[in-house]
């Protein structure tokens, strides 16, 4: 099983899109194991965006990471970094593809919801906001049905 980390962002707490969010990753059969609402600070910003840190564009990003609290998340399945981020849609809301989250909710930057870019990220983003007491290991009843009965994936 994988883990990522996911950001309900400031624009879809305003927009009341939390549930809408939640339940696109809940029908595609991701496990929260992770959870609370937050004011991400200006620190935790730029820590969770180090790789952005000093391009042109993160004042902006900041500004909008830190607008009002946001929701996040630990999602736990098989394949869930890629999944997350394939529910999600690419990057600017007025390029996703329909049917996905950006796609349907968002028209430019604010996209409503981070994903996690890869396994070592998400290990590294999920560090910056949880500790180790605040993710739960639980058995979700219907595992077989979710994700069938091959182990590999
Ligand atoms: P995220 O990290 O938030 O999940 O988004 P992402 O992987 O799809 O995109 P990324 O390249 O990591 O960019 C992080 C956030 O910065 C904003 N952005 N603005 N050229 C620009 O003006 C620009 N590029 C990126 C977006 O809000 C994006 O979500
Ligand atoms: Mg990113």
């Amino acid at each position: 099983m994988e883990r990522t980390l996911v950001i309900i962002k400031p624009d879809a707490i305003q927009r009341g899109l939390i549930g809408t969010v939640m339940t696109r990753f809940e029908n595609k059969g991701m496990q929260v194991v992770g959870c609370k609402l937050m004011q991400i600070t200006n620190e935790i910003a730029d820590k969770h965006y180090a790789e952005h840190v000093s391009k042109p564009f993160y004042p902006r990003i900041r500004e909008y990471m830190t607008i009002g609290p946001s929701i996040v998340m630990v999602l736990q399945g098989p394949k869930a970094v890629a999944i997350v981020r394939s529910v999600m849609g690419s990057t600017f809301g007025d390029k996703a593809q329909p049917g996905t989250i950006r796609g349907d909710f968002s028209n430019g930057g604010f996209n409503l919801v981070h994903g996690s870019d890869s396994a070592e990220s998400a290990a590294r983003e999920i560090d910056i906001f949880f500790s180790k007491n605040e993710i739960i290991n639980y058995d979700m009843a219907n595992v077989l049905y979710l994700y069938g009965n091959d182990p590999t994936v």
